[in-house]
């Protein structure tokens, strides 16, 4: 990702009505280590659910993934400290499996990272590293190795696309891949919605400081001079479309300027559209591997059922 692609981005969500920015963005230095901080909070709800399958079914998932004894290659989307994945990665490495991790991530310095840490975690452990967008990463990888590959899509990242994006996302992602070829998509399943609801509005604020870190770092990168206390975090869940959005909230009409002169002006009470955690039911989660064609292997779920790690193969 250059610094241009993160203006034009911006400009062009914040020009927009309504005014949006890409919670793509929320992963700078700081967004990392607030991330991680959700992670282990309470409230967040969905790092545990995926912590327990992860930990207690570590050998069916490994394999319902890799069922024949050949080389392979694991691709992880958005791979973040990679907690999850190392429980899969140790077991691959312990049963002697020949295979290299690829964690990509738009997040470089979480590549720098992981690239340190993860032989430290699985000595031997064979790791190359992607800094940047999903899919422009898959295509580096299949050009850097053609072997078997396993695509990891782990924390219900695949919920932050608008549905029909999610759809087109998934698609192209199974256009990149080969006969044989798996894919584990993490997804948060619909449930009670006060639960949902504050997962993204926690109890210690961390959810709203991540929020608003955008809005630092595009002062900092893109010499803009948001005032961070005059924007409110507010997140909704609608029951109805499994749809959680958080959006930024203008206390005041006031007008934002940035280092080239651009204004942007905001209302009293203007929302910039910030992230949507989208919700599935199975029955959403099996069309759409039905209507892009992925075949259904088997799902994992954690023992509450809030979260279904889905297996599908091409
Ligand atoms: C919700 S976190 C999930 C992290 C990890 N997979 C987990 O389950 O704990 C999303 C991760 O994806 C990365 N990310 C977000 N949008 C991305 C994009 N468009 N391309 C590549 N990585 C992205 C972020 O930097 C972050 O590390």
């Amino acid at each position: 990702m250059t610094q241009n692609t993160f203006k034009k981005d911006v400009y062009s969500g914040l020009k927009s009505k309504p005014k949006s920015l890409s919670s793509k963005y929320f992963y700078d230095e700081t967004g990392d280590a607030l991330f991680q901080k959700i992670m282990a909070s309470d409230d967040y709800y969905l790092t545990n659910a995926d912590n327990e399958i992860f930990s207690k079914q570590t050998s069916e998932l490994s394999k319902a993934l890799t069922s024949k004894n050949e080389p392979f290659d694991v691709l992880e989307l958005g791979a973040g400290d990679a907690t999850k994945s190392t429980y899969l990665l140790k077991e691959w490495q312990n049963s002697g499996a020949d295979f290299t991790y690829f964690p990509i991530d738009i997040s470089s310095s979480m590549i720098a990272y992981l690239e340190g840490e993860m032989p430290q975690r699985i000595p031997n452990l064979k790791v190359h590293g992607f800094a940047g967008e999903y899919l422009e990463q898959v295509r580096e990888a299949n050009r850097y190795s053609k072997r078997r590959k396993v695509v990891l899509f782990l924390g219900s990242s695949i919920g932050n696309f608008e549905l029909h994006e999610a759809h087109n996302f998934l698609r192209n992602l199974y256009d990149e891949l080969h006969p044989g070829d798996m894919v584990l998509v993490g997804f948060d399943l619909k449930k009670n919605p006060h639960q949902i609801l504050k997962a993204y509005n926690d109890s210690e604020g961390i959810t709203r400081d991540f929020n608003l870190n955008l809005l630092t770092r595009i002062n900092r990168e893109l010499g803009a001079n948001f005032d961070v206390n005059q924007f409110e975090h507010f997140p909704i869940y609608n029951p109805l479309t499994g749809a959680c959005r958080s959006f930024l909230i203008s206390q005041k009409q006031q007008n934002v300027t940035f280092i080239d002169g651009t204004e942007i002006e905001f209302q009293p009470f203007e929302a910039i559209d910030m992230e949507l955690s989208q919700k599935f039911s199975i029955e959403d989660i099996d069309t759409i591997a039905m209507r892009i064609g992925f075949e259904k292997q088997p799902y994992f779920f954690d023992s509450n059922r809030y979260y279904c790690n889905a297996i599908w193969k091409k």
